[in-house]
């Protein structure tokens, strides 16, 4: 078995490692990065496409969004569509802010790039990721690559290997789990097609949600409620087109939302989950390992990028400094925005969604709420406030 000593060790190639890693770099701080998949898969994921105005700072401020301030998506507004008629909350005259539509795998690669320009150190395909020790000052991880063994030992680990890695685990039952599943599920598509509009469509029709959503000027990004057990085989291509055409009807006339070559097609369940506290001794927990928001609220990546700047701080100040204050303080400073989030998106999935059994009755209710948050300021601009962070 090889041997080697870091400051931290991170678990996870994703948004929250990698942003991890480049932080303590920036503040001085060795890391060691151990992915198990392999480069191509991390960069080519599909998945989140909203960043806060937050978000865009943090990577804007970190030197690593160039490209992001080239390629992404300004957007001002998103539109509620529900009665067959559209109601734009338009978020920047209300917030002051905007979201940047900009694809998750495109944050990866740039961080990933950094990350390499700088010498970081990332390690793809290991293997059997074990996590050591986090109730001593030397916690460690070993993991198999090419048939060796490998140690490394660190003041931290950092676990940030999303909600099906090994590090939540590894701090044992001393973390409780809360969590909701919803009884339906999101089929998402991406097309090859030029956006028919500028902004995000949240539409609620009595068959169920349907998303509109864009990653480029030359590709769309669809999304249709599905039951929680369905596969993509019960969804052929004229199902969906014909699906998604109905729940963003207009004026009670099906709107196409602009049909094209769909190239990626998957099924993603509907889960809230969260994890307290989010660290136990040297380990420590970020993003998706920690905590998981139904994506109606576009949250997730944004919430992790949150976790990964907390402990960096956190980290920091505890070498600065040797206090553990802020190390000590992670999880309730991560919490409160975590809880915040998962209010509000289960609040959009809520007021969205058909649930199993809803009648018309539940319908029209749901459609009296939207009509309240549309043409409400304050309500607009509460629900505007949350959306861009
Ligand atoms: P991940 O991105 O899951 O990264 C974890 C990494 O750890 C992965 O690279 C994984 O391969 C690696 N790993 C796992 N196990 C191990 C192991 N044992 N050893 C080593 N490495 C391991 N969020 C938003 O903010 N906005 C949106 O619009 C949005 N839309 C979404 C749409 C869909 C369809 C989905 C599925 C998610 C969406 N999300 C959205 C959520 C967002 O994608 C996640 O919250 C985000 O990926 C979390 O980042 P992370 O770094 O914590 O975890
Ligand atoms: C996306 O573009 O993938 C997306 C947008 C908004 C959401 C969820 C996903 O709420």
């Amino acid at each position: 078995m090889t041997d080697e000593r870091t400051q931290v060790v991170i678990i996870g190639a994703g948004p929250a490692g990698l942003l991890l890693s480049h932080l303590l770099h920036l503040a001085g701080i060795t890391s060691v990065v151990l992915e198990d998949r392999d480069r191509t898969h991390i960069e080519q994921r599909v998945r989140a496409g909203v960043l806060e105005h937050g978000t865009t700072e943090i990577l804007t401020q970190t030197g690593v969004a160039d490209r992001l301030h080239r390629e992404g998506l300004v957007h001002e507004g998103i539109e509620l569509r529900f009665d067959g008629a559209g109601h734009r909350i338009p978020m920047t005259e209300l917030t002051g802010r905007h979201i940047t539509v900009y694809g998750q795998q495109e944050v990866v690669k740039d961080l990933l790039a950094r990350r390499l320009a700088d010498g970081g150190d990332v390690r793809f395909e290991v293997a059997q990721v074990q996590v050591h020790d986090v109730g001593t000052a030397e916690p460690s991880v070993t993991y198999l690559s090419e048939g060796v063994r490998h140690r490394v030992v660190g003041d931290v680990v950092a676990g940030c290997d999303g909600f099906h890695g090994v590090s939540r685990a590894a701090a044992g039952d001393t973390l409780r789990h809360l969590h909701r599943t919803y009884p339906f599920a999101w089929l998402g598509v991406l097309v090859h097609a030029e956006p028919r509009t500028r902004e995000l469509i949240y539409a609620a029709h009595e068959n169920g949600f349907a998303l509109y959503s864009m990653r480029s000027p030359e590709v769309t990004r669809l999304y249709l409620q599905v039951g929680a057990d369905e596969r993509v085989d019960s969804w052929p291509q004229d199902r969906i087109w014909a699906e998604l055409a109905v729940r963003f009807s207009l004026d009670g006339e099906p709107w196409d939302p602009g049909r094209g070559e769909i190239f990626d097609i998957a099924i993603t369940p509907m889960r809230s989950f969260v994890t307290e506290p989010m660290q136990r001794g040297r380990l420590l927990l970020a993003g998706d390992a920690a905590h998981i928001v139904p994506p109606t609220g576009a949250k997730g990546m944004n919430l992790a990028v949150h976790d990964a700047l907390l402990m960096s701080r956190a980290i920091e100040h505890w070498y600065r400094t040797g206090e553990e204050t802020l190390v000590n303080s992670y999880t309730a400073d991560a919490l409160a925005r975590v809880w915040r989030a998962q209010h509000f998106s289960w609040w959009m999935t809520s007021m969205l969604h058909r649930f199993p059994g809803d009648d018309l009755f539940q319908h029209r209710l749901q459609t009296a709420q939207l009509a309240n948050v549309t043409a409400s300021r304050a309500y607009a601009t509460a629900l505007a406030e949350n959306y861009v962070g």
